[in-house]
């Protein structure tokens, strides 16, 4: 069975990423692709400036691009990629009609009725879809996968669940690609760090405490514990690094840590990596260049994991355009699929 997908934003950065990801998907066939207003009309080939591999995936080329407009659509999934203020308008749109909308953007991730989704932390969360629709009065819904940045530690603070958190700090070192095509000016950033995401820390404050959070059956209640981000642009094109340090409510060792990672199992889904959490020995990994494409770019690789005078720290790395987006995206609507919600 296939099921036809669109891609809104497709020729951005994390739209590329959804058109190079979907070749070949075992489920998913790319029937339109949608961007600004000035594409609509012409072929996807003569409009993207493709960036993202060598070369443009040859059934990519020929296809029109539509406008952002649900009754130009014909798909079963429409994956958005769009900017949150566009996203905020189109996406609803495309939910009452019918459709079934994985989104990237932040616009509705943090509103009470819409699941914000890592399918192996807090799948069980795709029960708000019957509230959303009903609240609503949609035939279709919107399901949103959490910014780049939180997705890493995210991942890894699931199975640390059980320990008992009392607080997060995080910061991170977060690759150019992060910020869009064509993003951060080469000047600015060559031989040198920003020391400032806008709303990233914020986002990395407030997401996890709702992906981490219990389904009530028609609420989440949020997880309780206290986070702190720090958010940096670093000089590195693709995989978001980041240093954790978690406390606990008890005394926690590192081979338990170590255990607990051991233990998040991946889910029998097209997308899912072999391994969810990777655990890296050697004294000086994770390293984008070399483990950002672990996994295909889905699993997150962990290092250098020890203990503090507070708890335990170490080194998260994940490919922020796969794992943290357009893969995000794509693992949320095979779930959908696999748990028969679209
Ligand atoms: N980059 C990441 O690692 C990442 C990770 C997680 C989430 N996200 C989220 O994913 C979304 C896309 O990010 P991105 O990095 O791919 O951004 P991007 O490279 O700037 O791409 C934006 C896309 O949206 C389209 N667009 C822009 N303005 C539009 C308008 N007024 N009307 C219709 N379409 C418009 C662009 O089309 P044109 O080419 O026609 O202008 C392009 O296809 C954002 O919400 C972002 O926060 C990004």
């Amino acid at each position: 069975m296939h099921y036809s997908v669109c891609v809104l934003g497709a020729t951005g950065m994390v739209g590329q990423k959804f058109v190079q990801l979907l070749e070949n998907h075992p489920w998913f066939r790319v029937k339109s692709l949608a961007a600004s207003e000035r594409r609509i009309g012409k072929k996807y080939g003569s409009e993207v400036e493709w960036i993202v591999s060598a070369n443009l995936p040859e059934y990519a080329k020929d296809v029109e691009m539509v406008p952002l407009d649900p009754r130009y659509v014909d798909a079963d999934i429409v994956f958005s990629a769009l900017p949150a203020d566009i996203a905020k308008e189109v996406e609803p749109k495309f939910a009452e009609a019918g459709f079934a909308v994985s989104s990237n953007a932040s616009a509705f991730r943090m509103e009470e009725d819409v699941p914000l989704v890592i399918p192996e932390v807090n799948a069980d969360h795709i029960g708000l879809i019957e509230v959303q629709k009903r609240r609503r009065k949609w035939d279709g819904f919107i399901v949103t996968n959490p910014n780049c940045t939180s997705t890493m530690f995210v991942i890894t603070l699931k199975p640390l669940m059980d320990f008992g958190l009392k607080s997060v700090r995080i910061a991170s070192m977060q690759a150019l690609s992060g910020a869009g095509y064509p993003g951060v000016p080469s000047l600015a950033i060559t031989d040198n760090i920003i020391p400032f995401i806008k709303n990233e820390e914020e986002k990395c404050e407030s997401e996890p405490l709702k992906m981490l959070g219990s389904f009530k059956g028609d609420r989440i209640e949020f997880a309780k514990f206290r986070i702190s981000a720090s958010c940096h642009r670093v000089p590195v094109i693709d995989g978001h690094t980041e240093a954790v340090w978690v406390e606990f409510e008890r005394d926690v060792t590192v081979e338990e840590v170590k255990g607990a990672f051991d233990s998040l199992k991946p889910l029998d889904l097209p997308s899912s990596p072999e391994k969810v959490i990777v655990i890296r020995n050697e004294v000086d990994r994770p390293q984008p260049r070399l483990d950002r494409d672990t996994g295909k770019g889905m699993s997150v690789v962990v290092g250098r994991i020890r203990k503090d005078a507070w708890g335990i720290k170490y080194i998260v790395l994940g490919h922020n355009t796969i794992r943290g987006a357009a893969g995000a995206s794509i693992l949320n609507a095979e779930l959908l699929v696999k748990e028969k919600i679209v």
